[in-house]
């Protein structure tokens, strides 16, 4: 298990969960061949620049703010639904940025975030038992036996669309779009009018009133037009699919390093981070910045592995632990963790993941979160960085740039009746963009030391 042995395929030596069983395995070949010469999504150079960022954040010089789709789709990809996407991280990121007075790393689930872990590998609906889908890179949703038939050239189809995004993204983002004197197109209509997005509205004056007056005083253009003009953005997706993260490892030419050139960010899942499986063995191998989920189950010695195997040089920015327990077990579960690492000196950047250890059924059968429990979770893991010394670094969301209605809760608020409305998501339920701007102005307000 040394670091010699380490190559973009070692982990075929391992055990893997979560796979999925592609009958058709020449067609699985054909695809990783054809994987493995296309062009890189990513460059090694942004890469690094994200891993720096993620050791800032790490110190507490910055502020990670990752969301996006639970799980990316086929059939929703359209220009709009980028834009909308991107729209709402961008509202979040200037509330952030205002609040917290510093930094925010803008990190997208997006281009790229198309498999799913599933709990049972059969879904059974009136008596029928299939494959679960595992996301529109592996399967199709439809409940229907062709439908769930893993279908390798899926892969190839998840790249195509991932170079796609991930362009429109590049050009918004360095085009204009996402310019600071932009702030206002950010809000759309169907916000405009709510609470949020009128509080939102009032910022983006004040802003634009603050901007105005930088510039009447020479601020503008010239060396600072790219700070105006740019914003620096960044891709993730959960690494889970291992034949489609070892097929795009690229060796930088520059370092002569391997990078897992399918995104900036990958993380490893709650279920796939053993450290004697698969995905931990071939995430050790790639530079890029690695996220681990974490639920309440996780212990101090497992922590202390993970840095050992995946961070073994201890460098600032490589790790990034994201914590899901849920609110009623955050203030057990995290204490504890914090305590006893402290004396040990690792790098770890600290995230807040307070979606998935907030899932449950509502009565009528659906798939929900609350944001009473969301919120809740986040003012926990405030509040206990604050008591341990140690730095909160971020937030991961579950999110849209649609006007959906999956979570309950929020200033404009989703009740139980209105989950059916507009109910999308085929994995899990994210927030719609006023719930979104809502957790923003929470976390900007706790941080302030405002609530
Ligand atoms: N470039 C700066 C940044 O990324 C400022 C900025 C430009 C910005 N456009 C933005 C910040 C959109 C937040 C949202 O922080
Ligand atoms: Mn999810």
């Amino acid at each position: 298990m040394s670091n010699s042995s380490w190559h973009p395929q070692s982990w075929r030596q391992f055990k893997a969960l979560q796979q999925p069983e592609w009958p058709d395995l020449r067609a699985l070949e054909e695809v990783y061949a054809h994987l493995s010469r296309y062009p890189p999504l990513v460059f090694a150079g942004e890469v690094r620049d994200l891993k720096a960022h993620l050791g800032e954040v790490a110190r507490g010089d910055a502020f990670l703010l990752q969301g996006g789709d639970c799980v990316e789709s086929f059939s929703d990809f359209t220009a709009n639904a980028i834009r909308d996407k991107l729209k709402v991280l961008l509202q979040m990121a200037v509330i952030l940025t205002h609040g917290l007075s510093k930094p925010v790393i803008k990190v997208g689930r997006i281009a790229g975030q198309f498999a799913k872990p599933r709990s049972s590998p059969m879904e059974v609906q009136d008596g029928v038992s299939l494959p679960s889908f595992r996301g529109e890179s592996v399967n199709d949703p439809f409940f229907s036996e062709d439908a769930r038939i893993p279908d390798p050239r899926r892969l190839e189809r998840a790249y195509f669309q991932s170079a796609s995004t991930i362009n429109l993204l590049r050009a918004f983002t360095n085009g204009g779009f996402a310019d600071l004197r932009q702030l206002h197109h950010w809000n759309q209509d169907f916000v405009a009018q709510s609470p949020q997005g009128q509080r939102y509205a009032l910022l983006a004056d004040q802003l634009g009133e603050t901007l105005r007056f930088m510039k009447a005083i020479g601020i503008d253009g010239g060396q600072h037009g790219s700070v105006l003009h740019e914003v620096e953005y960044f891709t993730s997706h959960e690494a889970l699919i291992l034949e489609y993260e070892s097929a795009l490892t690229r060796c930088d030419s520059l370092t002569g390093d391997f990078y897992d050139c399918s995104a900036h960010m990958l993380w490893i899942g709650e279920r796939t981070r053993q450290l004697d499986g698969a995905h931990v063995e071939f995430l050790r191998g790639v530079k890029n910045p690695i996220g681990v989920k974490i639920g309440p189950t996780v212990t101090v010695a497992g922590i202390l592995g993970l840095c050992d195997r995946l961070n073994p040089d201890n460098e600032p920015g490589r790790l990034t632990l994201i914590g899901r327990f849920g609110h009623q077990r955050i203030g057990q579960a995290l204490p504890p963790l914090l305590r006893g690492l402290a004396p040990e000196g690792r790098s770890i950047a600290w995230i807040c993941d307070p979606m998935h250890g907030n899932t449950y059924e509502a009565p009528s059968r659906i798939k929900t979160r609350s944001m009473d429990h969301i919120l809740s979770e986040l003012k926990s893991f405030f509040s206990i960085h604050q008591a341990e010394g140690t730095v909160p670094g971020g937030v991961h969301f579950e999110l849209t740039g649609d006007n959906v209605t999956e979570c309950l809760g929020g200033s404009h608020e989703i009740r139980e009746e209105h989950l059916t409305e507009r109910y999308e998501t085929t994995c899990d339920p994210r927030l719609n963009v006023a719930q979104s701007l809502d957790v923003a102005f929470l976390v900007a307000e706790i941080l302030r030391g405002s609530v």
